[in-house]
């Protein structure tokens, strides 16, 4: 019988190498990274026996040092399948929809910062927001490829997570992960005067959403910074990690989400530097420590008395497990109610002491 053969693409070939770099080697490794970053570069060599002359010494180094595992990887081809269609399929949609955009984004980032599409920052990476085809999106650019590579993994697995940072394309040339733009504010930007009234909806929505993503084991990280909320929308989730053994567990995240939850309204009261040296500085002290109390503390009778109504197991597993870490000397650990340091005598806390004890904190 007569055979056809086809030759590969260049994307379809690039992919390939993508999918070695990102399961072949050992993660975060030098090797990782140049394979990702010289992924297009290293699909155009045809004869890996016969290596084009003017290849520069690292790609040289590298090919030679990871030729008998690419050979591997090469053999169980078949098995990888459907990973490499779906790298071919991102490279391919980056090329066309976002990389002029992309392009144009970082060239104006570094004339003039793009302030107007700034969007915030974390520990790894900037986003701005892109408008593409009348649709905005956001672009987050990594400190590195082996990094964009490695925040891809839970967002694939939040795939069709309502409420959670949904994946439209990345790319290891320019280190950007490009996601649906959520709607509204992350919470650490919200002042004092102008943190939404959260209602119980909202709060029930956001516990459902961490639930969600635990099921399909994604663990959150509970910074102010990753959580945004919108008035229609209500809060979504961003920046969340596969799950590993030592992570928090499901009931700590929960019960975590109190500090989202009362962010903004601390900043404002937080005494500044100048005060220091003020003679009133103790007193102005436990007036701020009034005042912060006197918000967070119905915030918290409020998301106490969901959780103890709603999930009752929830609360009890996270009791049973802060009562395990309390009686282990190796963890310090601090109740969330901490008495140590709020003014319990104060008329105005005391109602909401009362109804925190009668929850069991
Ligand atoms: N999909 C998104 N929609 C809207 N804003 C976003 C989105 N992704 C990131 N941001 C904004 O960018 C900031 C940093 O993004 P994040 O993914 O949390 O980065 P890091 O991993 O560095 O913490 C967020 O706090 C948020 O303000
Ligand atoms: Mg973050």
């Amino acid at each position: 019988m007569e055979q056809h053969f086809k030759p590969k693409s260049q994307d379809q070939l690039q992919a390939q190498v993508e999918e070695f770099g990102d399961k072949g080697v050992k993660e975060f490794s030098d090797d990782q990274k140049k394979i990702l970053k010289y992924s297009s570069e290293l699909a155009k060599i045809d004869d890996i026996n016969n290596l084009p002359s003017d290849l520069s010494p690292e790609l040289v180094e590298l090919i030679n040092s990871n030729q008998k595992r690419y050979g591997n990887f090469l053999c169980k081809l078949k098995e990888k399948k459907k990973e490499i269609q779906f790298k071919k399929e991102n490279i391919e949609l980056f090329k066309e929809k976002f990389e002029p955009a992309i392009k144009e984004l970082k060239e104006k980032i570094e004339k003039n910062n793009a302030k107007d599409q700034y969007l915030g920052s974390g520990s790894n990476g900037d986003a701005y927001w892109i408008e593409i085809e009348g649709k905005k999106y956001a672009a987050k650019f990594s400190r590195s490829n082996v990094q964009a590579n490695f925040e891809i993994k839970p967002l694939l697995r939040a795939k069709n997570i309502k409420n959670a940072a949904q994946l439209v394309a990345y790319s290891f040339d320019y280190n950007v992960v490009i996601m649906e733009l959520l709607p509204g504010k992350d919470v650490t930007k919200f002042s004092y005067s102008n943190v939404p009234e959260y209602s119980d909806r909202d709060i029930i929505q956001l516990i459902e959403t961490v639930k969600e993503l635990d099921q399909n084991d994604i663990v959150i990280d509970p910074k102010p910074s990753n959580f945004i909320y919108d008035e229609k929308n209500g809060f979504s989730v961003l920046d969340f990690h596969l799950k590993k053994t030592n992570n928090n567990s499901l009931p700590e995240s929960i019960i975590d989400l109190s500090t989202v939850l009362t962010t903004g309204k601390y900043e404002d009261h937080i005494l500044s530097r100048s005060d220091y040296e003020d003679p009133n500085y103790k007193e102005k002290l436990a007036k701020q420590t009034i005042e912060w109390n006197k918000s967070y503390l119905p915030m918290m009778v409020r998301f106490l008395t969901i959780i103890q109504n709603k999930y009752p197991d929830i609360l009890e597993e996270y009791k049973r497990i802060y009562a395990e870490k309390e009686a282990n000397p190796r963890i310090s650990s601090s109740p969330i109610i901490d008495r140590e340091h709020i003014p319990t005598d104060h008329p105005d806390l005391i109602p909401h002491l009362k109804k925190l004890e009668e929850i069991g904190f």
